[in-house]
Protein backbone atom coordinates (compact mmCIF):
# COMPACT_ATOMS: atom_id res chain seq x y z
CA UNK A 1 0.00 0.00 0.00
CA UNK A 2 1.27 3.49 -0.98
CA UNK A 3 0.00 5.88 2.01
CA UNK A 4 -0.96 9.28 0.94
CA UNK A 5 0.95 11.76 2.85
CA UNK A 6 0.43 15.24 1.28
CA UNK A 7 -1.92 16.47 -0.74
CA UNK A 8 -2.96 20.12 -2.55
CA UNK A 9 -5.65 21.21 -5.42
CA UNK A 10 -3.59 23.04 -8.02
CA UNK A 11 -5.97 24.27 -10.14
CA UNK A 12 -9.99 23.79 -10.39
CA UNK A 13 -9.38 20.18 -11.67
CA UNK A 14 -5.95 19.28 -10.93
CA UNK A 15 -4.78 17.49 -7.70
CA UNK A 16 -1.28 16.88 -6.13
CA UNK A 17 -0.87 13.95 -4.38
CA UNK A 18 2.31 13.01 -2.54
CA UNK A 19 2.65 9.23 -1.82
CA UNK A 20 5.25 6.87 -0.25
CA UNK A 21 7.07 5.35 -3.08
CA UNK A 22 10.63 4.77 -1.69
CA UNK A 23 12.47 3.05 -4.30
CA UNK A 24 10.65 4.20 -6.98
CA UNK A 25 11.77 8.19 -5.35
CA UNK A 26 15.42 6.89 -5.51
CA UNK A 27 15.88 5.34 -9.00
CA UNK A 28 12.99 7.06 -11.06
CA UNK A 29 14.41 9.46 -14.00
CA UNK A 30 13.31 12.46 -15.94
CA UNK A 31 10.49 11.78 -18.41
CA UNK A 32 9.56 7.97 -16.47
CA UNK A 33 5.66 7.28 -14.96
CA UNK A 34 4.34 5.34 -12.95
CA UNK A 35 0.91 3.08 -13.51
CA UNK A 36 -1.35 3.43 -10.14
CA UNK A 37 -3.76 1.04 -9.25
CA UNK A 38 -6.23 2.28 -6.77
CA UNK A 39 -8.04 -1.25 -5.75
CA UNK A 40 -10.06 -3.95 -6.26
CA UNK A 41 -12.17 -2.97 -9.35
CA UNK A 42 -10.23 0.42 -10.52
CA UNK A 43 -8.24 1.37 -13.42
CA UNK A 44 -4.45 1.12 -13.70
CA UNK A 45 -3.94 5.52 -14.95
CA UNK A 46 -0.66 5.91 -16.02
CA UNK A 47 1.19 9.46 -14.08
CA UNK A 48 4.33 11.02 -14.81
CA UNK A 49 6.67 11.17 -11.83
CA UNK A 50 6.28 15.22 -11.34
CA UNK A 51 8.83 15.24 -8.62
CA UNK A 52 10.35 12.80 -5.94
CA UNK A 53 12.07 12.82 -2.56
CA UNK A 54 14.48 10.21 -1.57
CA UNK A 55 14.85 11.65 1.83
CA UNK A 56 11.18 11.62 2.40
CA UNK A 57 10.87 8.45 0.26
CA UNK A 58 8.08 10.02 -1.51
CA UNK A 59 6.54 10.82 -5.16
CA UNK A 60 4.38 13.93 -6.19
CA UNK A 61 1.74 12.69 -9.20
CA UNK A 62 -0.62 15.19 -10.66
CA UNK A 63 -4.31 14.00 -11.54
CA UNK A 64 -6.60 15.79 -13.32
CA UNK A 65 -9.80 14.74 -13.01
CA UNK A 66 -11.49 14.15 -15.74
CA UNK A 67 -13.31 10.49 -15.36
CA UNK A 68 -14.50 8.44 -12.83
CA UNK A 69 -11.27 6.73 -12.18
CA UNK A 70 -8.89 10.14 -12.09
CA UNK A 71 -11.90 11.39 -9.59
CA UNK A 72 -11.71 8.21 -7.41
CA UNK A 73 -8.36 8.86 -7.37
CA UNK A 74 -8.17 12.71 -6.16
CA UNK A 75 -10.68 11.69 -3.80
CA UNK A 76 -8.46 9.89 -1.58
CA UNK A 77 -7.56 11.59 1.66
CA UNK A 78 -4.67 12.08 3.50
CA UNK A 79 -3.68 9.16 5.30
CA UNK A 80 -5.42 6.75 2.31
CA UNK A 81 -3.66 4.56 0.29
CA UNK A 82 -3.82 3.40 -3.45
CA UNK A 83 -2.78 -0.83 -3.65
CA UNK A 84 -0.59 -0.81 -6.47
CA UNK A 85 2.00 1.67 -8.08
CA UNK A 86 4.05 0.11 -10.52
CA UNK A 87 7.09 1.79 -11.93
CA UNK A 88 9.15 4.02 -13.08
CA UNK A 89 8.11 2.99 -16.75
CA UNK A 90 9.61 4.00 -19.90
CA UNK A 91 12.61 5.76 -21.20
CA UNK A 92 14.03 8.64 -19.54
CA UNK A 93 14.14 11.77 -21.81
CA UNK A 94 17.36 12.97 -23.51
CA UNK A 95 18.55 15.56 -22.02
CA UNK A 96 20.67 18.30 -24.21
CA UNK A 97 24.03 18.20 -22.74
CA UNK A 98 24.86 22.05 -22.84
CA UNK A 99 23.14 25.26 -24.66
CA UNK A 100 19.49 26.81 -24.07
CA UNK A 101 16.42 24.19 -23.55
CA UNK A 102 13.14 25.56 -23.99
CA UNK A 103 10.34 23.47 -21.52
CA UNK A 104 6.73 23.76 -23.00
CA UNK A 105 4.01 23.30 -20.59
CA UNK A 106 0.36 23.18 -21.41
CA UNK A 107 -2.61 22.85 -18.35
CA UNK A 108 -1.49 19.63 -16.49
CA UNK A 109 1.06 19.06 -18.73
CA UNK A 110 3.12 21.74 -17.27
CA UNK A 111 3.52 19.05 -14.11
CA UNK A 112 4.67 16.70 -16.40
CA UNK A 113 7.44 18.91 -17.99
CA UNK A 114 8.93 20.70 -14.68
CA UNK A 115 11.23 16.84 -13.96
CA UNK A 116 12.68 17.36 -17.65
CA UNK A 117 13.39 21.25 -16.34
CA UNK A 118 15.36 19.88 -13.04
CA UNK A 119 17.14 17.63 -15.05
CA UNK A 120 18.49 20.28 -17.78
CA UNK A 121 18.84 22.83 -15.07
CA UNK A 122 21.07 19.93 -12.80
CA UNK A 123 23.49 19.44 -15.93
CA UNK A 124 24.02 23.14 -16.34
CA UNK A 125 21.71 23.64 -19.19
CA UNK A 126 20.11 27.52 -19.20
CA UNK A 127 16.11 26.53 -19.12
CA UNK A 128 13.47 28.95 -20.17
CA UNK A 129 9.93 27.44 -19.60
CA UNK A 130 7.10 28.78 -21.26
CA UNK A 131 3.80 27.70 -19.40
CA UNK A 132 -0.06 28.36 -20.21
CA UNK A 133 -3.52 27.62 -18.74
CA UNK A 134 -6.83 28.82 -20.01
CA UNK A 135 -6.63 31.71 -17.41
CA UNK A 136 -4.85 32.61 -14.21
CA UNK A 137 -6.52 30.19 -11.99
CA UNK A 138 -5.33 27.38 -14.14
CA UNK A 139 -2.03 28.08 -14.59
CA UNK A 140 0.42 25.52 -12.54
CA UNK A 141 3.70 24.92 -11.27
CA UNK A 142 5.07 28.51 -12.05
CA UNK A 143 7.18 28.64 -8.46
CA UNK A 144 8.20 24.79 -9.11
CA UNK A 145 9.90 25.56 -12.47
CA UNK A 146 11.68 29.43 -11.23
CA UNK A 147 14.10 26.57 -9.74
CA UNK A 148 14.81 25.62 -12.85
CA UNK A 149 15.08 28.95 -14.55
CA UNK A 150 13.28 31.99 -16.58
CA UNK A 151 9.88 31.16 -16.59
CA UNK A 152 7.34 32.87 -19.02
CA UNK A 153 3.42 31.87 -18.07
CA UNK A 154 0.61 32.69 -20.99
CA UNK A 155 -3.03 33.18 -20.32
CA UNK A 156 -5.52 32.31 -23.04
CA UNK A 157 -7.61 35.39 -21.94
CA UNK A 158 -5.08 37.25 -20.80
CA UNK A 159 -5.98 37.45 -16.58
CA UNK A 160 -2.00 36.97 -16.11
CA UNK A 161 1.21 36.74 -17.61
CA UNK A 162 1.28 37.10 -21.40
CA UNK A 163 -2.17 36.75 -23.13
CA UNK A 164 -2.56 33.98 -25.73
CA UNK A 165 -1.07 30.44 -26.39
CA UNK A 166 2.36 28.72 -25.46
CA UNK A 167 3.08 28.33 -28.75
CA UNK A 168 3.27 32.14 -29.54
CA UNK A 169 5.74 33.34 -26.48
CA UNK A 170 7.60 30.07 -28.21
CA UNK A 171 7.51 31.10 -31.64
CA UNK A 172 8.94 35.07 -30.34
CA UNK A 173 11.99 32.65 -28.47
CA UNK A 174 12.83 30.44 -31.69
CA UNK A 175 12.59 33.62 -34.00
CA UNK A 176 15.29 35.34 -31.84
CA UNK A 177 17.67 32.37 -32.46
CA UNK A 178 20.16 30.38 -30.05
CA UNK A 179 17.36 27.72 -28.82
CA UNK A 180 18.87 23.97 -28.89
CA UNK A 181 15.76 21.90 -28.07
CA UNK A 182 12.59 21.92 -27.12
CA UNK A 183 10.64 19.91 -24.78
CA UNK A 184 6.86 20.02 -25.06
CA UNK A 185 4.32 18.65 -22.45
CA UNK A 186 0.16 19.11 -23.01
CA UNK A 187 -2.81 18.37 -24.93
CA UNK A 188 -1.90 17.24 -28.51
CA UNK A 189 -3.51 20.50 -30.20
CA UNK A 190 -0.53 21.89 -28.55
CA UNK A 191 2.19 19.63 -28.73
CA UNK A 192 1.15 19.50 -32.70
CA UNK A 193 1.55 23.50 -32.74
CA UNK A 194 4.91 23.15 -31.03
CA UNK A 195 6.21 21.01 -33.71
CA UNK A 196 4.70 23.11 -36.51
CA UNK A 197 6.74 26.31 -34.55
CA UNK A 198 10.07 24.66 -34.26
CA UNK A 199 10.10 22.68 -37.91
CA UNK A 200 11.04 25.37 -39.86
CA UNK A 201 13.82 25.82 -37.51
CA UNK A 202 14.90 22.62 -37.39
CA UNK A 203 14.65 22.80 -33.74
CA UNK A 204 15.25 19.29 -32.60
CA UNK A 205 11.63 19.01 -30.19
CA UNK A 206 10.42 16.33 -28.15
CA UNK A 207 6.89 15.93 -27.16
CA UNK A 208 5.64 13.28 -24.46
CA UNK A 209 2.66 11.36 -25.69
CA UNK A 210 -0.03 10.92 -23.75
CA UNK A 211 -1.46 7.53 -25.25
CA UNK A 212 -3.96 5.31 -23.74
CA UNK A 213 -2.28 2.95 -21.57
CA UNK A 214 -3.36 -0.59 -19.97
CA UNK A 215 -0.26 -2.51 -18.96
CA UNK A 216 2.28 -0.47 -19.50
CA UNK A 217 5.14 -3.19 -20.46
CA UNK A 218 4.46 -3.24 -24.53
CA UNK A 219 2.44 -6.55 -24.44
CA UNK A 220 -1.25 -4.95 -24.84
CA UNK A 221 -0.08 -2.80 -28.03
CA UNK A 222 -2.80 0.00 -26.40
CA UNK A 223 -0.33 2.74 -26.68
CA UNK A 224 0.94 2.41 -30.06
CA UNK A 225 1.25 5.25 -32.12
CA UNK A 226 3.25 6.15 -35.29
CA UNK A 227 6.43 7.50 -35.20
CA UNK A 228 8.53 8.21 -38.24
CA UNK A 229 6.55 5.92 -40.32
CA UNK A 230 6.58 3.00 -37.72
CA UNK A 231 4.23 1.66 -35.14
CA UNK A 232 6.19 2.46 -31.72
CA UNK A 233 4.69 1.74 -28.23
CA UNK A 234 4.50 4.95 -25.82
CA UNK A 235 5.50 2.96 -22.70
CA UNK A 236 8.40 1.57 -23.57
CA UNK A 237 9.86 3.29 -26.58
CA UNK A 238 8.74 6.56 -25.01
CA UNK A 239 6.87 8.46 -23.91
CA UNK A 240 8.92 10.77 -25.45
CA UNK A 241 9.48 11.07 -29.35
CA UNK A 242 10.85 13.09 -31.93
CA UNK A 243 7.47 15.51 -32.59
CA UNK A 244 8.89 16.23 -35.98
CA UNK A 245 8.10 12.75 -36.83
CA UNK A 246 4.79 12.13 -34.89
CA UNK A 247 1.71 10.88 -36.13
CA UNK A 248 -0.85 13.74 -34.00
CA UNK A 249 -3.75 13.25 -35.98
CA UNK A 250 -3.45 9.48 -35.12
CA UNK A 251 -2.93 10.14 -31.82
CA UNK A 252 -6.30 12.51 -31.17
CA UNK A 253 -8.06 9.75 -32.97
CA UNK A 254 -6.74 7.09 -30.93
CA UNK A 255 -7.07 8.93 -27.73
CA UNK A 256 -11.10 9.90 -28.43
CA UNK A 257 -12.04 6.13 -28.32
CA UNK A 258 -13.34 5.99 -25.12
CA UNK A 259 -14.37 9.27 -24.99
CA UNK A 260 -18.09 8.30 -24.85
CA UNK A 261 -17.75 5.11 -22.39
CA UNK A 262 -15.65 7.33 -20.01
CA UNK A 263 -18.39 10.05 -20.21
CA UNK A 264 -21.15 7.58 -19.30
CA UNK A 265 -18.71 5.79 -16.73
CA UNK A 266 -18.48 8.74 -15.10
CA UNK A 267 -22.25 10.05 -15.43
CA UNK A 268 -23.40 6.80 -13.74
CA UNK A 269 -21.58 7.38 -10.77
CA UNK A 270 -22.28 10.80 -10.25
CA UNK A 271 -25.70 9.55 -10.41
CA UNK A 272 -25.37 6.68 -7.90
CA UNK A 273 -23.39 9.43 -5.32
CA UNK A 274 -26.37 11.65 -5.67
CA UNK A 275 -28.56 8.63 -4.76
CA UNK A 276 -26.43 7.71 -2.34
CA UNK A 277 -27.02 11.09 -1.07
CA UNK A 278 -30.82 11.61 -1.18
CA UNK A 279 -30.44 7.72 0.39
CA UNK A 280 -28.85 9.08 3.63
CA UNK A 281 -30.49 12.60 4.40
CA UNK A 282 -34.45 11.01 3.71
CA UNK A 283 -36.62 8.37 6.24
CA UNK A 284 -38.01 5.95 4.40
CA UNK A 285 -41.46 8.06 4.72
CA UNK A 286 -39.80 10.68 2.11
CA UNK A 287 -39.22 12.95 5.23
CA UNK A 288 -35.67 14.98 5.08
CA UNK A 289 -33.89 13.65 8.08
CA UNK A 290 -31.69 17.06 8.19
CA UNK A 291 -33.59 19.79 9.94
CA UNK A 292 -31.84 22.42 7.95
CA UNK A 293 -32.51 21.30 4.99
CA UNK A 294 -36.00 20.42 5.68
CA UNK A 295 -36.50 23.65 7.07
CA UNK A 296 -35.35 25.31 3.80
CA UNK A 297 -37.98 22.82 1.73
CA UNK A 298 -40.40 24.01 3.57
CA UNK A 299 -39.73 27.64 3.20
CA UNK A 300 -39.48 26.66 -0.80
CA UNK A 301 -42.60 24.99 -0.88
CA UNK A 302 -44.37 27.33 1.12
CA UNK A 303 -43.39 30.55 -1.12
CA UNK A 304 -44.18 27.98 -4.34
CA UNK A 305 -47.38 27.68 -3.17
CA UNK A 306 -48.08 31.68 -2.45
CA UNK A 307 -46.87 32.10 -5.87
CA UNK A 308 -49.61 29.89 -7.09
CA UNK A 309 -52.15 31.34 -4.65
CA UNK A 310 -50.93 35.01 -6.27
CA UNK A 311 -51.01 33.40 -9.37
P1 LIG B 1 -5.77 23.19 -21.95
O1 LIG B 1 -6.63 22.68 -23.01
O2 LIG B 1 -6.33 24.07 -20.90
O3 LIG B 1 -4.51 23.90 -22.66
C1 LIG B 1 -3.40 24.33 -21.89
C2 LIG B 1 -2.58 25.28 -22.68
O4 LIG B 1 -2.07 24.63 -23.83
C3 LIG B 1 -3.32 26.49 -23.20
O5 LIG B 1 -3.39 27.47 -22.20
C4 LIG B 1 -2.46 26.90 -24.38
O6 LIG B 1 -1.38 27.70 -23.99
C5 LIG B 1 -1.95 25.57 -24.90
N1 LIG B 1 -2.75 25.11 -26.03
C6 LIG B 1 -3.92 24.44 -26.01
N2 LIG B 1 -4.35 24.22 -27.26
C7 LIG B 1 -3.45 24.78 -28.09
C8 LIG B 1 -3.33 24.89 -29.51
N3 LIG B 1 -4.27 24.39 -30.33
N4 LIG B 1 -2.26 25.55 -30.02
C9 LIG B 1 -1.32 26.05 -29.20
N5 LIG B 1 -1.36 25.97 -27.86
C10 LIG B 1 -2.42 25.35 -27.31
O7 LIG B 1 -5.02 22.00 -21.22
P2 LIG B 1 -5.51 21.00 -20.13
O8 LIG B 1 -6.99 20.89 -20.08
O9 LIG B 1 -4.80 21.17 -18.86
O10 LIG B 1 -4.90 19.71 -20.81
C11 LIG B 1 -5.54 18.57 -20.83
C12 LIG B 1 -4.94 17.69 -21.92
O11 LIG B 1 -3.54 17.46 -21.70
C13 LIG B 1 -5.63 16.37 -21.89
O12 LIG B 1 -6.00 16.07 -23.21
C14 LIG B 1 -4.57 15.43 -21.37
O13 LIG B 1 -4.72 14.15 -21.92
C15 LIG B 1 -3.31 16.09 -21.85
N6 LIG B 1 -2.12 15.68 -21.06
C16 LIG B 1 -1.02 15.37 -21.75
C17 LIG B 1 0.08 14.90 -21.08
C18 LIG B 1 1.24 14.46 -21.84
O14 LIG B 1 2.05 13.72 -21.32
N7 LIG B 1 1.36 14.92 -23.07
C19 LIG B 1 0.09 14.81 -19.68
C20 LIG B 1 -1.04 15.19 -19.00
C21 LIG B 1 -2.16 15.61 -19.71
FE1 LIG C 1 0.31 -1.85 -23.33
FE2 LIG C 1 2.01 0.08 -23.94
S1 LIG C 1 0.48 0.13 -22.45
S2 LIG C 1 1.76 -1.81 -24.92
Amino acid sequence: MHTVVDKAQLSPNVTRLVIEAARIAEIRRPGQFVIVHRGPGAERIPLTIADADQERGTISLVIQAVGKSTEDLVGLAIGEGIQDVAGPLGRETELIESGHAVCVGGGVGTAVVHPIAMGLAERGVKVTSVIGGRSKEWVIFEDELRRAGEVITCTDDGSYGRHGFVTEALKDLIEAGGIDAVYAVGPVPMMRAVAEVTRPYGVPTFASLNAIMLDGTGMCGGCRVQVGGKTVYACVDGPEFDAHAVDFRELADRLGTYREFEAHALEVAHRRATEKDQAAIHAPDGSCLIPALATAAETREAAAAAGEAKG
